[in-house]
């Protein structure tokens, strides 16, 4: 079962922040989690659209200028980009890309090619996801091979199959609503199902015995622990 790193190793440092970031690598996660706003054409790497939210700015995120943000900390960290991040990573693990914020496909699909043959990502070491399901249809649309994966945060009626309709790898849902017959209908259609976010130790147990592919973890090592205990 693999175990992102839910906003990097979160637990133990600043969410979305490079530290958090290299944290993760080194705890041994096998993928880290992290979510991505529009400056300026500029993707940055951090959770709400208002800045107060573990920051030492305030206003939106998206209405400020690269050189505000610059200024900013999380935690006395930096805000980083998505760039700095990949690179700081250098593929070392796999990188959960959730496109979060207003207008962050743009900024997405003109840096796309750049992960790839610039920094030497490949497809599969680059998992998109949002909530904003139509963002990952244009990222469908123009990188057929990127792969993606529909976050939900409620049980549709037809279970699974926006993911199919995505032409997506996985399904990435909220804890509060996994079922078997949602991992079941996800596993059915020949897809990865991956959990959030998990950090109890009977969740981990519970949602192995269900089955699902992965889990995000605000404390990498612990899950990974948790999983070796139990054979997984
Ligand atoms: O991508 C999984 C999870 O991060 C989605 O919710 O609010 O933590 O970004 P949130
Ligand atoms: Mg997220």
């Amino acid at each position: 079962m693999l175990v992102f790193a839910h906003r990097g190793a979160s637990g133990y440092a600043p969410e979305n922040t490079l530290k958090a970031m290299m944290l993760a690598a080194e705890l041994g996660a096998d993928a880290v989690e992290l979510d991505v706003h529009n400056v300026e054409g500029e993707l940055l790497v951090f959770h709400d659209r208002q800045l107060a939210h573990k920051s030492s700015g305030s206003g939106l995120i998206h209405r400020k200028t690269l050189q505000e943000i610059a200024e900013l900390r999380v935690g006395g960290e930096p805000i980083p980009t998505l760039k700095q991040v990949l690179q700081a990573l250098n593929r070392r693990l796999l990188v959960n890309i959730e496109l979060k914020g207003i207008g962050c496909v743009a900024p997405f699909l003109a840096q796309y090619p750049q992960y790839l043959n610039e920094l030497g990502y490949r497809p599969e070491q680059l998992l998109v996801s949002s909530f904003n399901h139509p963002y990952l249809r244009q990222v469908k649309l123009q990188y057929p091979e990127a792969h993606v994966a529909p976050l939900l945060a409620s049980i549709p009626e037809d279970l699974a199959a926006c993911a199919s309709a995505l032409d997506a790898v996985a399904l990435h849902v909220d804890i509060n609503f996994i079922s078997h017959q949602l991992v079941t209908d996800t596993h059915r259609r020949g897809l990865k199902i991956h959990v959030y976010t998990v950090d109890d130790v009977e969740d981990i147990r519970a949602l192995r015995q269900l089955g699902v592919d992965g889990i995000f973890s605000n404390f990498p090592d612990k899950a990974k622990q948790v999983l070796a205990e139990t054979g997984a």
